[in-house]
């Protein structure tokens, strides 16, 4: 469904923040992205919903196929078209907007069964239903992740792509968007979740992918990304630097390196 093939990004005359990377989302499956601070995941986010020009990102070589087919030069509203829908680190709701009219801005304009999804919306997250009518300012964190991630599914995507939802918030809203986005896949749409919560991210993933700086440094299905001895230690509990990583990586014995 989604391959990232090769991609490398700068912004301005940095340093690179992402270096030559591949990726495979496969169809009603969840893919972990998991890695530190400024390891490169929203660039990775950003670069597949076209909005990284706005972020005065640009792609210096790789290309990004949807289904088979080239995506990287289209902008955000082709790509939603196309069925990728984003949701940004920072939950960004329009705070002074009601639940609803928050939902009403994720759908896409050409769509007529706005009512119909949000009926879903409202099936899947109560306690949306329970406060329709109130602004998004008053929702709590976890409360106001819910509403950015119902925002998303309003364009009825075949593709969700989460940044950290799980930031800043408490162990069990941590748990129920875990929950979340198991239901989402259940219900048929792929999800590419990146997060520095490791523990969260390869616990509900079919597959995963370790970034630092920029790298791709270890890939495999979850439950082998789990069962490494290296990433238990650095990223499940324990805590180690993007060096201690990257010299593990090559006699991790269950990890794939990545093309
Ligand atoms: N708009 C920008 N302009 C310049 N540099 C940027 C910009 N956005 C990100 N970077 C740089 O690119 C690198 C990757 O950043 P990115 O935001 O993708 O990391 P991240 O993994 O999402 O980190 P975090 O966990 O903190 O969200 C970092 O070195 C960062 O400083
Ligand atoms: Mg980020």
């Amino acid at each position: 469904m989604l391959e990232v093939r090769g991609i490398s990004v700068r912004y301005g005359q940095g340093a690179p923040a992402l270096r030559s990377l591949h990726l495979r989302a496969g169809p009603g499956q969840v893919t972990a992205v998991v890695g530190g601070n400024g390891a490169g995941k929203s660039t990775l986010m950003k670069a597949v919903s076209g909005v990284l020009p706005f972020d005065g990102g640009r792609l210096e070589g790789g290309e990004i196929l949807f289904d088979g087919r080239p995506v990287h030069g289209l902008g955000p509203t082709a790509l939603v078209r196309r069925g990728i829908a984003h949701v940004p680190e920072g939950r960004r709701v329009f705070a002074d907007l009601t639940v609803e009219e928050n939902l009403r801005a994720g759908a896409s304009t050409a769509r007529k069964d706005v009512r119909a999804s949000l009926d879903e919306a409202y099936g899947m997250f109560e306690v949306l239903a329970e406060r329709r009518r109130q602004r998004a300012v008053l929702l709590s964190g976890g409360e106001q992740q819910m509403l950015a991630i119902a925002r998303g599914l309003m364009s009825r995507p075949r593709l969700l792509l989460l940044d950290e939802p799980s930031l800043g918030l408490a162990p069990k809203v941590v748990e129920r968007i875990g929950e979340i986005i198991s239901v989402i896949r259940g219900s048929g749409t792929a999800v590419l979740v990146v997060e520095q919560n490791a523990a969260m991210a390869l616990a509900v993933a079919d597959d995963g992918y370790v970034l630092e700086q920029g790298r791709v440094v270890l890939s495999g299905t979850a439950a082998e990304l789990r069962a490494t001895d290296e990433v238990q230690q650095l990223y499940l509990g324990g805590s180690g630097s993007a060096e201690e990583l990257l010299r593990f990586a090559d006699r991790a014995p269950l990890a794939r390196w990545s093309a």
